[in-house]
């Protein structure tokens, strides 16, 4: 008898605790804007997208930068996951493309140049030799064009940007289209398309550092990380791929299960120790297909990778090293961040075997890559 008591109250118990979580509300839907500041004599502003289920994004027009990224963690603290700065200023100061879309040409071309239906072009080098993000103004500090609207799927921000021929010496007018969304399914969702008027090369990606912890409280070195890769590319020693493509099995560059992004570490060197490597994504079934895992225990927070593309730059932020305050004044030291950004091979101008980066007049560049967000 006693026992039916107590399974009861277990019972009556549950279903207040089940009600409770059911009952739990989320600031509402909605979009709103402030003014952030002006670059070039443009107006720069500060969108926040609330997706009614729990998460928050704060994303500007200049570089197409999400400021901030909020989540809950397992006990209900909404946190802030990716790094950046509280004004337009210190983006303009001096950032590592926190948070930005970068751009014609994420990562690198190796001596700047390349060629193309046999004419040679040089871009800007910005990286010792070679060129990197777009160079000295790419995407990531230019002014966008923004549209914000909420559909289906929930509050989308749609950037737009007109590149000029010659621009950091790329051939072609590019239009390219960035949209941010966060959806209801908890999920930062980017969509990328872009038409050119004169053959050209293009690799778009997003370059959010992102730290599970929330608020930056530590660095990222106990994350957990799967990389659905088999293979890698090595580089030399400034980044550009010899052009081999190798088994990762046997090396630190092994994630095909979830280990700590510190486990191996030290063991990499890439100008500074730590990861800043092209993993070469297994292809699925499908073209959009889950490529990576990363998850924080503490918080419980975890983030899935979704694309269409065929490589993941995994950078460790080894370059970080106490010299940026950012939000919440932390410190960024080495590996307070990481990147994990869907992209084309870098160097692949110059490296025909790897898959296309061209864009001729009359195609279309689309792809898609997908954020998307659990607590566990
Ligand atoms: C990329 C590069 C790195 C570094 C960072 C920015 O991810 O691969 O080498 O330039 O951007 O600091």
């Amino acid at each position: 008898m006693k026992r039916i008591h107590i399974l009861s109250f277990i019972a009556f118990l549950t279903f207040i605790i089940v009600s409770f979580m059911a009952c739990k509300t989320y600031p509402k839907m909605e979009i709103t804007q402030r003014e952030f500041g002006s670059v070039d004599g443009k107006k720069v502003e500060l969108f926040t997208l609330v997706n009614g289920r729990g998460m928050k994004a704060t994303i500007t027009n200049y570089g197409a930068i999400v400021q901030s990224l909020w989540m809950e963690d397992k006990n209900g603290n909404v946190e802030d996951i990716v790094l950046g700065f509280d004004s337009l200023k210190d983006y303009l100061n001096d950032s590592p493309y926190f948070g930005a879309i970068v751009g014609r040409y994420g990562n690198r071309i190796g001596q700047a140049r390349f060629t193309l239906d046999g004419k040679e072009y040089h871009v800007t080098p910005n990286d010792g030799p070679n060129h990197l993000h777009g160079g000295l103004k790419g995407f990531d500090k230019v002014v966008w064009d923004a549209r914000a609207y909420i559909d289906s799927s929930g509050p989308c921000l749609e950037l737009h940007y007109k590149s000029s021929d010659g621009e950091e010496g790329y051939p072609g007018n590019l239009d390219v289209y960035v949209t941010y969304c966060l959806s209801t399914d908890n999920e930062l969702r980017i969509d990328y398309r872009a038409t050119t008027d004169q053959p050209t090369i293009i690799n778009l990606t997003h370059h959010g550092y992102f730290n599970l912890s929330g608020n930056a409280q530590r660095d990222i070195l106990d994350h957990k990380l799967q990389i659905m890769a088999d293979n890698y590319t090595p580089v030399d020693s400034l980044l550009i791929p010899t052009g081999d493509i190798k088994p990762v099995e046997g090396t630190p560059f092994d994630f095909r299960n979830p280990k700590s992004i510190g486990q191996h570490i030290r063991k990499v060197f890439n100008k500074k120790p730590g990861y800043d490597n092209n993993f070469v994504l297994r292809t699925g079934v499908d073209s959009f297909r889950k490529v990576a895992v990363l998850s924080d225990t503490v918080s419980g927070r975890t983030m899935e990778v979704w694309t269409d593309q065929p490589g993941l730059q995994f950078y460790s932020g080894n370059f970080l090293d106490g010299s940026l305050k950012g939000k919440y004044k932390v410190v960024y030291q080495q590996y307070w961040g990481l990147c994990l950004e869907t992209q084309h091979f870098p160097d692949s101008p110059n490296k025909p075997w790897f898959p296309s980066v061209v864009l001729r007049p009359g195609e279309e560049y689309k792809t898609r890559t997908v954020y998307k967000f659990f607590i566990q």
